[in-house]
């Protein structure tokens, strides 16, 4: 990308700002008392801060009044143009006066610039804005949802795919984006799972530094980096019943095992932002949770950056009834630690009143003041706070050739082989007719899944295009069945018919888009609409089908398992959707996409993971009194780690270097793997590990290591996985993080279910357990 020249007008203003500010130092620098406690860090990479931070910042925060200080922490959406005909005037006055310190949905390199300009140089101390934006899987190029993505078991791929995105949406003016979403979810009932990797703490949190890095780049300065935000603080995958912003009521235990540590892992790598999450934890709304926020991030974790409320989520507290007005919600907010407010408000309207009534000291205030003006210290802004970017941004190079090229070969590494039962696929390409069915499937917007930011269908390749285009000289032909949304079966009849032309069906069928995104939980996670009737109709054709399916949350698909002997999952895997999936299809790309979550029988199993408990009656299908149903088994129908290939692996039983192991050691755990089929492909290799006895009762298997490795047909490759005390850890009885002494089984295999065994044992020198750093690994 280019770099554009700076305004210099600003450039002016800004320096004369810094020239006043350097002049006020030394009276400014009387450093506020911090208000959150000075617990010692124990993260140890925590973004270093720059010579020059904290004198630019608490020189600001000695000249600002109140009411610029609770400015900074206001943020509004929208505001189209503000300068041109119909610009939003309450919002260019707030500008001006220094009240607003962040906007987010206003799109575009030359609005931004607009924008920016009335703040630096119509405002009185010239604070620039930062501006945000929901860039989740691309801005313009649109890569596979982060579910999807989580499939590739490749971080490496959700670093590449956020760097792009950072490098597009940066090009159009934002400078922060809310994401990477880390929350964990078990209950795929719930419609944000789509946002996030799955149901795994290890694999959410590779993902969650990789997005991260890749958001934020080498250099938060660059014109091509955005800062991101680690989001939803906390639990909020833990909604009770899987409905949306529900109550999370879980122990601290299984809050600090299990949905912690993804967010831990991004502030590892250096994450500027957390959004709070609009969920109650055990009682205290998560934007009220001085445990989460105070305790836990800052005190714990030394994190010195920035918290931002979920969309009106302070406002909300007042719904939560934890206070009775704006007042008693903006003191909780504060109080516990949020420092911006996402548009409710609140904080503007009750926070001065607040402070000068006494009910909220003002070195909270000007902590969190502190944090917003760090972040955009750190992005730039008080140098150039434009970024470099001219408004020529807007016709900055997007979806270039090289995007798309790394979209699809994203898109084919999400893509899950689920079922081929007699090698069904890969399908020839000299089928002379092959039919596709299924509204999907021509439906060029559905590829780009939920939240596709700017991502626009005319840049993406459906299904049946994709076909077309791997078969220029076939028959392809199309007929829609039965659409995800309508129980209307008026179409199957033409389906048939359709499919009785063809010498191979592909049949597409899923959710719509927003069947899985923010309040789109669903109480039945079956193939929606009449889209099982469209399945059993083109089955009783005898035609060979094969289903490919589209969604964003793991579908119960025991009907559709038992009739149909090929499934390819593909998620929505974004602009290059339709080329990827006819890769794979044709035999072009051999799938090695693994599942980053369980998928169950019935939606009565969820929620459903691998890593659950023994229980005192482990489950046993054909024992009564087990941990198990009457009317459907136990077990699930695709385990998480699940994913089929075109070519055959072995995996060895795993080979630790010794047979004991110490706190300080570091055990290397070795695993062979090997190509046993006559194709090339990839293997995902799994590493769990159990602690088979512990005073606080263990989950049967724990993933602890992974790697994705290309193999050529006979190939053999020796993988070396460390497992350091760190891996052995869990919160005990007195919620102390340690490693217990005794035996320990790993699993090295190609799921959650199956693979080899070795044991070790862990030992300390007085046979008590060792206690373990939470720090970053
Ligand atoms: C969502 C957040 C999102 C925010 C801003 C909220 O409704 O929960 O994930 O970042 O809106 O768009």
């Amino acid at each position: 990308m280019p770099r554009r020249s700076p305004d210099i007008r600003a450039f002016v203003l800004v320096a004369s700002a810094s020239a006043v500010l350097a002049a006020c130092a030394p009276k400014a620098l009387t450093p506020a008392p911090q208000a959150a406690p000075a617990a010692a860090p124990a993260v140890s990479r925590v973004t270093p801060r720059a010579p020059g931070e904290d004198r630019l910042v608490d020189s600001l925060l000695a000249m600002m009044t109140l009411e610029e200080k609770v400015g900074q922490l206001n943020q509004l959406s929208g505001l189209a143009d503000p300068t041109g005909p119909g610009g939003a005037e309450a919002g260019v006055g707030q500008i001006r006066r220094g009240e607003v310190g962040s906007l987010f949905n206003v799109i575009g390199a030359d609005t931004t610039r607009k924008i920016q300009r009335l703040a630096v140089e119509e405002s009185r101390l010239h604070i620039p804005i930062v501006f945000g934006l929901d860039v989740i899987h691309g801005y313009r190029t649109t890569f596979p949802v982060p579910l999807g993505e989580a499939a590739s078991w490749n971080p490496e791929m959700g670093r590449q795919t956020a760097r792009i995105a950072a490098t597009e949406a940066a090009a159009a003016g934002i400078m922060w984006t809310f994401a990477p979403m880390v929350d964990i979810a078990r209950d795929a009932r719930w419609g944000r799972i789509v946002e996030g990797a799955g149901e795994d703490p290890f694999l959410g949190s590779a993902f969650a530094a990789a997005r991260t890095a890749g958001f934020q780049g080498n250099d938060l300065r660059s014109p091509t980096s955005i800062a991101a935000t680690a989001k939803h603080f906390a639990a909020y995958g833990a909604a009770e019943a899987g409905r949306d912003y529900n109550v999370a009521d879980i122990s601290e235990r299984t809050l600090r095992d299990v949905y912690l540590p993804p967010f831990h892992a991004a502030v590892c790598a250096g994450v500027q932002t957390l959004m709070s999450s609009f969920n109650e934890i055990n009682g205290v709304p998560a934007h009220a949770n001085r445990m989460l926020l105070r305790q836990i991030l800052r005190g714990e974790w030394g994190f010195d950056g920035m918290v931002v409320s979920d969309w009106t989520g302070i406002g909300e507290l007042l719904n939560h009834g934890i206070g009775a007005d704006s007042a008693d919600v903006g003191k909780a907010a504060i109080d516990a630690g949020v420092d911006m407010d996402m548009v409710s408000e609140v904080y503007r309207k009750a926070l001065p009143g607040l402070v000068r009534g006494g009910r909220v000291p003002q070195a909270e205030v000007d902590d969190a003041v502190r944090h917003v003006l760090r972040l955009k210290y750190r992005l730039g802004l008080f140098s150039d706070p434009y970024r470099g970017i001219s408004a020529a941004g807007d016709q900055a190079a997007m979806v270039t050739p090289a995007y798309r090229a790394v979209a699809r070969e994203a898109a084919r590494q999400s893509i899950v082989l689920l079922e081929n039962d007699g090698n069904v696929l890969p399908l020839k390409k000299t089928l002379a007719t092959v039919a596709v069915i299924g509204a999907l499937g021509a439906d060029t917007g559905a590829t780009l899944g939920n939240w596709s930011g700017m991502g626009r269908p005319a840049d993406a390749v459906s299904v049946l295009d994709g076909i077309r285009r791997a078969l220029p000289k076939g028959n392809v032909l199309y007929a829609r069945g039965a659409s995800p949304v309508s129980g209307d079966t008026s179409g199957i009849a033409a389906a048939v018919a359709t499919a009785r032309r063809a010498n191979a069906v592909i049949l597409v069928v899923g959710e719509t888009p927003d069947m899985s995104a923010e309040a789109s939980s669903r109480a039945t996670i079956d193939l929606p609409g009449a889209q099982m009737q469209l399945v059993r109709a083109v089955r009783a054709t005898g035609v060979p089908t094969v289903v490919v399916l589209m969604n964003g949350r793991p579908l119960a698909l025991q009907e559709l398992d038992s009739l149909m002997p090929a499934i390819v999952e593909t998620w929505f895997l974004g602009i290059e959707h339709g080329n990827a999936t006819a890769d794979v299809l044709f035999g072009d790309y051999n799938p090695g996409g693994r599942l980053p979550v369980t998928f169950p029988r019935v939606t009565g199993q969820v929620p459903i993971y691998y890593a659950h408990k023994n229980t005192g009656r482990p489950s046993n299908d054909s024992t009564k009194y087990t941990s198990r149903y009457l009317d459907v088994s136990f077990t699930p129908l695709f385990p998480f780690g699940h994913g089929l290939s075109y070519t055959t692996f072995t995996t060895s039983a795993p080979r630790p270097s010794a047979t004991t192991m110490r706190a300080a050691d570091t055990l290397q755990v070795e695993v062979d793997v090997t190509n046993t089929g006559s194709r090339a492909g990839d293997a995902v290799v799994q590493l769990y590990i159990r602690d088979d006895v512990g005073s606080i009762t263990r989950p049967v298997r724990q993933l602890r290591g992974f790697s994705r490795v290309a193999l050529a047909p006979g190939e053999k490759r020796t993988l070396r996985f460390p497992i350091t005390a760190r891996d052995l850890a869990f919160h005990d009885g007195s919620m102390h993080l340690v490693a217990e002494p005794g035996t320990f089984t790993l699993f090295a295999g190609p799921d959650a279910e199956h693979g080899e065994s070795a044991k070790f044992t862990f030992i300390t020198p007085d046979g008590a357990a060792a206690p373990v750093a939470d720090d970053c690994r």
